[in-house]
Formats: C-alpha cells, structure tokens, sequence
C-alpha cells in the first residue's frame, strides 16, 4: 500500500485547477450513453470511479472514447455515442470504490430488460443499497442481495416499469438521481419528493439533454418529475471543476500561515457550496470571483488566504450542500479557536467508510481533540497552533479520509502518514501533484 505524507516548510501559494466534478462526470456519461448520437464531454474527471462508469455503460452498448490525451488537470475530451438505450452486459459490472455508479445504474437498469450483477471493493461491498432496491423495487425491478441488501447484488430490470411517486426517506442525490434515471424509460411522470434540498445536477443535465422535467414546490418537499419515455439529445457538455476536490487545497490554504492560493473553475452550484458558506462563517477568507456558467452550472474563482478560524456550530440543514467536505471541515475545525460541533450528519457513518469514526480515530491520534456523538462530531480546535501529529492513521478505502489527513500533516508539529493513499485515485487523481506544486512536499 503507497503511504502518504504532505508537508510545508512556507506558505501555499499558486494558482490551480482542479479536476472535473465527480458527479457531474458520472451523469455526463450516463445520459450520452442513452442518448442517441454523439455527446462530447470536456473536462471529464479521469478517476477510477468515472472509469467504472465508463466501463459498465461499455459493456451495456455505448461506445466511449477519449479523444486525446491532454496534460491538462481538468481531463480530456471524450466522446459518447448511445444508442438511445442499454444492452444486456455479458459480464458482472464492476463498480470498484463507487457508490454513484452502483446507484446510478440501478436506476437506469431498473427500466430496461436486462440482468445485470454488481460487484466492488471491500468498501463499496459494506454499504446500504437498500435506499435505492426498495423505489426501483417499487418500479418493477428485483433484486438478489448479499445479507443486508449489500453488493455482490444481481437485478432484473422491468420493462415497461411503473411511474411512482416517491418521497426520499434520506437526504440522498444518489437515490433521487437512481429513481430519476429508472423513469426515463417508464411510461408516464415519475416523481420523487425531496424534503432537504440534495445536489441537482441529475435535474439540470437532464434537462439539458431534453427531457421534459417539473420542479415544484409542495408541503412535502421540493417534487422533481421525468417524462418517461424520453428521447434524449445529444450534448455537448463542459465539466466544471469539483468543489469536494477543491476542498482539499482550500483548507490547506486556510490552516498554512501566509498561504495564498488561487483556484479556477470551481463549480459553486448552492447545492454543493456548503463548506463556502460554513467556512466564511468561522472567518476564512475565501474570496469569490469571476462568476460565470459552464455547462449549465454555476462556476467561479476562488482566491483563499491563510485565515485565523473560529468554531461555530453548524446548522444540520447544510449538511446535503457539503455532505462529502465534512472530513477536511473537522481538519479546518483543530485550527480553530474554541470548538466546532457539527451533528445531524449521520449519513457519514455509510459513506467509502464510517467518516466520523475513522475521522475521530485519526483525529485523536494527530493530538486534537474531538467528542463522537452518534449523528456528528465536535473538533476542538488548537487556536491556530499546530497539531502534534506524529500518527499513521487509517484511510480505510476512503479517498477523501486519505487527502484530510494528508492536509492536516501540513499543519502538523510531527509527520503525519496516511497508510494507504491509492484511494485518491478514485476522485483526485494528481492530488499529491497539485499539492506539490503549491508548496507542499513529501518528506523522504
Ligand atoms: C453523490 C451524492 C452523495 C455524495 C456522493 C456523490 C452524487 O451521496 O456523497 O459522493 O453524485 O449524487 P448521497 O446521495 O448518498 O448523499
């Protein structure tokens, strides 16, 4: 397993570009490959649970090409020819470290005849499916599950399925999108009822691609319908930069004195800009610049500068617009003054691992301070001084535990070694190079 540790004799300083949003990546290549022609996609994320996705849409009929290979961080140019549906796969599809594509392609097989079985990672393999099995189970789709409704799972898609109204038991975009894709080929309106507001990038692409989509207001939550029985067009989609990714190198700037860094391209869809607004709170300076769209999603600068931080308690009802930024928010939070408590974040605990666990575990070993609670954490924070660090800690198949601690190495007293930095891959191939290249280095 290849360890890692990030350290920093100065400040962080330079301007960067992070890779392509992961979401946005994923639901890119989906909805090209259900489209009939061609779909070219700018800037996709090249991590290994894009390329699973990639893979299984392969295997179900779509041709996928990357045009050209491009030094760029920001990823290529691929291209997406469908075929205005899916194909049985010959073989079991492997979903690797990536819960959105499992939950994703649930949704788009559970309206198309096919058979098709999920296999993953050890990771991926303890996680709940049943969020997704019991809707699309509710649509006509069945299931064949390892105990606890986990993968190795095989499903039986229905064709014609049945529209359903469905209002989300859990804070999830990747049940929501699941439903969302199994109505695009069932006849009539499928429904699903939102209570928090989740990520919309499924709403927004699937609009953009032409599908007949209802937003409305109601008592229950926010009801995002889908036509069935779409015909999607064919687009031509740039992918913004991903904000989780960005994270990382903003709280790096935030916790390394006199850091300045610059980061171009950052999607800051209000869905997803939750650490944005929670940071500003605590006093980061985090300046906002060059507001644009791309691709029919917000999109802007960010100047960040080395900030003293002060804990605030985080309101639960941002947790959906940050949900994946909490691990590298309990990292900003040891640098704070006085304590930052963050609850109502049990989904957490079903993420690539238990994030407030393996955070608190690692947490505990670097010196800081932290209280678990069965929804949260609370992280007392130094007052701006170095943790002691000195730890291995635990990544746990986890890419974003894995690049948390590794920033809270640059603010450490001691090295900090992530044992295991090979899930990095999966969403921020190029991390440690992007780091390296604002200052940060490994030590030999
Ligand atoms: C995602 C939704 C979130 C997030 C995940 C990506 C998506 O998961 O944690 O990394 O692309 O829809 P949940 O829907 O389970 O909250």
């Amino acid at each position: 397993m290849p360890t890692l540790s990030l350290r920093a004799d100065g400040p962080l300083t330079g301007r960067v570009t992070v890779p392509g949003d992961k979401s946005i990546s994923h639901r890119a290549l989906m909805l090209g490959a259900l489209a009939i022609g061609e779909t070219v996609i700018d800037g996709l994320l090249e991590g290994e649970d894009v390329h699973a996705t990639a893979a299984a849409l392969r295997a179900m009929g779509a041709d996928i090409v990357r045009e050209k290979p491009v030094a760029s961080m920001a990823g290529g140019r691929w291209r997406v020819s469908g075929v205005g549906g899916l194909l049985q796969p010959a073989t079991a599809l492997d979903m690797g470290n990536s819960g959105t594509s499992t939950r994703l392609l649930m949704g788009l097989i559970a309206s198309h005849p096919i058979t098709a079985t999920f296999i993953g990672d050890a990771s991926l393999s303890a996680r709940p499916m049943g969020r997704v099995t019991v809707p699309l189970g509710l649509m006509g789709a069945s299931f064949a599950a390892a105990p606890g409704g986990r993968l190795p799972l095989t499903m039986i898609g229905r064709c014609p399925a049945v529209a359903l109204r469905y209002a989300l038991p859990v804070a999830s975009a990747q049940v929501k999108s699941a439903v969302l894709l199994a109505g695009l080929n069932t006849p009539g309106r499928t429904v699903v009822v939102e209570r928090e507001a989740t990520r919309d990038h499924s709403e927004r692409m699937l609009r953009g691609f032409g599908a007949d989509i209802t937003i409305e207001d109601t008592p229950q939550g926010r009801a995002i319908g889908v036509l069935g029985e779409a015909e999607l067009k064919p687009q031509a989609i740039v992918v913004p930069g991903d904000i989780s990714s960005a994270a990382f190198p903003i709280v790096a700037a935030l916790i390394v004195a006199g850091s300045r860094v610059e980061l171009t391209g950052v999607g800051i869809n209000p869905t997803r800009d939750g650490l944005l607004r929670v940071l500003a709170m605590m006093g980061a300076d985090i300046v906002v610049t060059n507001r644009r769209e791309v691709g029919g999603e917000p999109v802007a600068d960010l100047v960040v500068t080395a900030s003293s931080l002060t804990g605030i308690e985080v309101a639960p009802e941002i947790a959906p617009a940050m949900i994946d930024e909490f691990p590298v928010l309990f990292v900003a939070a040891a640098f704070a003054h006085g304590a930052t408590t963050m609850r109502g974040i049990a989904e957490l605990r079903v993420k690539e691992s238990d994030r407030i666990a393996v955070m608190a575990a690692g947490l505990t070993a670097c010196g800081v301070r932290v209280e678990e609670l069965p929804d949260g954490l609370i992280v007392h924070g130094g007052g701006g001084d170095p943790v002691p660090g000195g730890a291995t800690v635990a990544a746990r198949l986890d890419h974003r535990i894995a690049m948390s601690f590794a920033v809270l190495g640059l603010g450490a007293r001691a090295a900090i070694t992530v044992d295991d930095a090979s899930p990095i891959a999966t969403s921020f191939p190029g991390f440690v190079a992007l780091m390296a290249s604002l200052g940060a280095y490994c030590p030999v």
